[in-house]
């Protein structure tokens, strides 16, 4: 494993003799990601850093951010300069170059949603290229870069395009509006939405420093309008999103709560006691318990739900 400051460094690699025709598994901040086994090849961390303004006017500013940028510390120097757009998506675990791959989201906004373009290096050739927001091919936790140019090319940096003023306020989510209201927050504005973001994920998510974890770890399933309709009959309470093709995405959390899983243990592993999304490692858990642990909750959901879950943590 070796990390990398530079796209000279890893050009530099590329022609080592040692390394040429190593396979090659670039990290960033490695907190969506599952070991089940040791990696055979070469680990690259990236640790690219810097923020540039690339152009500016009165109401947007272009920033340019390298892939080894925290992005947490990205939204936090974003918020003090006022530039919105990011506010939503505080204290996500990672890097920024991470962040595109999966399209992060929280709190009804994605990463796509600010992105201008994305730059990469060819993993073969150690050429730079410029991929525009659409031919990401951005959707719900995917994109490009997780499917047809899986591996094929690393992020290196992303230029972000965020308001400088008329900042687009999204507080529409039930849980951002109970924390302003549970905050007394009578002046809506970026810094107020990311404290509230920031105390929501504190009391629901386990600090990755402190617990092991990657966040959620199924997406959302998609299920028909049918589907929906007689698992509701049967749950009336049961909480849902609309789409926008006529389908309903459930929340895989709510899902595994209701199969009796939410705050089990299993010896050193389990699923997190505030939100069943997340499976946890108490410490010596090994990423082989916890793929197991997964699968038996895929299957106890299909058996109850008839829902599929796939996972949205990479597994390796
Ligand atoms: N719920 C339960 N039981 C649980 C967990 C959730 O009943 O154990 C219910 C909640 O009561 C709520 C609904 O499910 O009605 C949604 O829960 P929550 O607001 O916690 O969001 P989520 O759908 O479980 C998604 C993202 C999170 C993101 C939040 C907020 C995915 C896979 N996860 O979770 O992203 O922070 O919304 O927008 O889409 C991540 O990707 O790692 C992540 C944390």
């Amino acid at each position: 494993m070796c990390t990398i400051t530079s796209t000279d460094q890893y050009k530099e690699l590329l022609s080592h003799p040692v390394y040429r025709n190593e396979r090659i598994l670039l990290l960033g901040g490695g907190s969506n990601i599952l070991f089940t086994k040791d990696f055979d090849g070469l680990v690259i961390k990236v640790e690219i850093k810097g923020m540039t303004i690339i152009d500016e006017d009165y109401e947007r500013v272009l920033l340019k951010v390298n892939a080894g940028e925290a992005w947490h510390d990205l939204v936090i120097y974003c918020i003090n300069n006022n530039w919105g757009g990011v506010e939503n998506l505080s204290l996500i675990p990672g890097t920024t170059g991470a962040a595109p791959i999966q399209n992060i989201g929280a709190y009804g906004v994605e990463i796509k949603d600010v992105i201008e373009e994305v730059q990469v290096i060819d993993v073969s050739s150690g050429k730079i290229i410029s991929f525009t927001r659409e031919e990401c091919c951005f959707g719900y936790r995917q994109s490009i870069f997780k499917e047809e140019l899986k591996e094929k090319y690393f992020i290196s940096s992303i230029t972000l395009s965020l308001t400088k003023k008329n900042h687009r306020i999204s507080i529409n989510y039930g849980a951002i509006q109970d924390m302003l209201h549970q905050q007394n927050v009578v002046d809506v504005n970026i810094k107020s939405i990311s404290d509230a973001v920031i105390s929501i994920r504190k009391n629901k998510l386990p600090d990755p420093l402190l617990i092991g974890n990657a966040g959620s770890f199924f997406k959302n399933p998609t299920i028909s309008y049918n589907q929906y309709l007689s698992i509701k009959n049967i749950n009336p309470t049961m909480p849902y999103y609309t789409t926008e093709n006529q389908n309903v995405k459930i929340p895989a959390g709510w899902l595994i709560e209701q199969c009796g899983w939410k705050g089990k243990r299993i010896n050193n592993i389990g699923v997190h006691q505030h939100q069943a999304l997340v499976l946890v490692n108490y410490g010596d858990g090994n990423g082989e318990e916890i793929f197991q642990l997964s699968q038996d909750i895929a299957s106890s959901v299909k058996e109850k739900f008839g829902v599929t879950l796939t996972t949205e943590v990479n597994i390796l």
